[in-house]
């Protein structure tokens, strides 16, 4: 039987997905693509999952979409095949966090599938780049609205017209990483916040995802009305009485995710 493309792996609460193309530097084929969305929809299902961590390997988060693949398509091809949209665009609809932990390059796609992501752990040894119009292409999966959204026009419009790539510190200073840890350390720091989240309220965590992420979408008063109208929802669950009664009572809380 081939090796998975997706490796997979649990860990408590918290689900690890390693993308696992090495000899193509987890070049994103569709292939990739759709044991990805399969392994995420399935722990996005399971309710002994309360976080994920996507991986890829010490050289290479994903240097991109598969340009083997790309290259003798037409238009009618990618048109036809709505390439980028089915299984590539249900990433998005994942409703438990994900953090990208990143070594290496992440490049075109991989840096887009990065971006897709809650938030981004880098090793020290990261690379960012939207090299797309080397190819005579642009960024497909999100790099033009995305990358000005985390790190502003000035940097976006940089990175995707130059091609040049960006390093971790540069990164996390631009505001598309939140943390830069050695190399070594980089899976353990992902799994350990993950772990953290995934020890919260189930409930709180989905709402907070979705609060935060309506941030970028509609006016600044509704995006205030849903995270208000969320506030008050978590006040229907268990885990708001227990997480608050707990606080009360200087007691680590046990919350039943619901
Ligand atoms: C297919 C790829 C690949 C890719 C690397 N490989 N990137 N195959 N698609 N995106 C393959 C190489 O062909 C090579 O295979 C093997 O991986 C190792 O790569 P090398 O180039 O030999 O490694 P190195 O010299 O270390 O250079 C690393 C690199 C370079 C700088 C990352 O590989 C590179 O520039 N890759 C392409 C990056 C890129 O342009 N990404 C954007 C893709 S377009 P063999 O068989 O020769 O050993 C894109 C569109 C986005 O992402 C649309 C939305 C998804």
């Amino acid at each position: 039987m081939d090796a998975p493309l997706v490796k997979t792996e649990v860990r408590g609460r918290v689900a690890l997905l390693t993308l696992n193309r090495p000899q193509a530097l987890n070049a994103l084929s569709n292939e990739v693509i759709d044991q990805l969305a399969q392994a995420m929809r399935d722990f996005d299902a399971d309710e002994n999952i309360g976080a994920m961590v996507l991986t890829g390997s010490d050289k290479a988060f994903a240097a991109g979409a598969d340009i083997a693949a790309m290259q003798g398509w037409s238009y009618m091809d990618v048109y036809k095949q709505d390439y980028l949209g089915g299984n590539w665009e249900s990433l998005k609809h994942i409703r438990k966090p994900i953090i990208a932990a990143v070594a290496g390059y992440a490049l075109g796609g991989g840096c887009e599938l990065a971006m897709l992501c809650d938030f981004i752990i880098a090793a020290e040894n990261a690379r960012f780049g939207q090299p797309e119009i080397k190819l005579g292409v642009i960024p497909g999966y999100g790099g033009t609205q995305r990358l000005p959204r985390a790190i502003s026009k000035a940097k976006a419009m940089d990175l995707v017209l130059t091609a040049r790539m960006m390093d971790a510190n540069e990164a996390e200073r631009a505001g598309l990483v939140s943390r830069v840890v050695p190399l070594e350390r980089m899976l353990d720091e992902a799994i350990e916040a993950a772990t953290i989240i995934a020890s919260m309220s189930l409930p709180s965590v989905i709402m907070a995802k979705e609060c935060v992420n309506m941030a970028y979408e509609g006016s600044l008063n509704e995006t205030l009305m849903f995270e208000r109208r969320n506030f008050h929802a978590l006040f229907a669950t268990d885990d708001q009485k227990e997480g608050m009664k707990a606080f009360v009572e200087k007691r680590k809380p046990d919350f039943k995710h619901q």
